[in-house]
């Protein structure tokens, strides 16, 4: 071989480039939904939001609904009257639940512990859950932000 002929780039650059980009492409798909998982959600619910039918909410239950792409829980106590929480964990942001085995809201990231009137008691939760308005109209309920 002389030094005259034009070089075509080594096999060794193509699959490092092939094998760099994969792993970018792979790093941004694998990312981005654990990002969203992981972002705080600051932003509060804008406006009302109908979130279903009173008849929908027997008294003893909890729901999980959205408002605002954010999820909700909607709880109607045994005397029938409703309260909605953020879902969102006040400690670093993960969905809480429902425990219906322990009457209580959980949360499976790091076991923060919520009372049914969404103050925390256990865990490392900081804060009580947010609160929202819940109101009812013509067998609507609807739920809002506080404040
Ligand atoms: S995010 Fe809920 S306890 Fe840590």
């Amino acid at each position: 071989m002389s030094n005259d002929e034009p070089k075509s780039p080594p096999r060794r650059d193509f699959l490092g480039i092939a094998v760099g980009g994969s792993a970018t492409v792979f790093a941004v798909a694998a990312g981005y939904p654990v990002a969203r998982f992981i972002e705080p959600r600051t932003r509060p619910p804008s406006g009302p939001t109908v979130v279903g039918k009173v008849l929908e909410f027997p008294p003893g239950t909890v729901k999980s609904v959205m408002v605002d792409e954010r999820p909700v829980l909607v709880v109607r106590a045994a005397d029938g009257q409703f309260r909605a929480f953020s879902a969102l964990c006040s400690h670093l942001q993960c969905v809480v639940g429902y425990a219906p085995e322990r009457n209580q809201i959980e949360c499976p990231c790091h076991r923060g512990v919520y009372s049914m009137d969404g103050q925390n008691i256990g865990g490392p939760p900081p804060r009580p859950l947010e609160e929202l308005q819940v109101s009812v109209n013509e067998g609507a309920i609807i739920v809002s932000s506080v404040g």
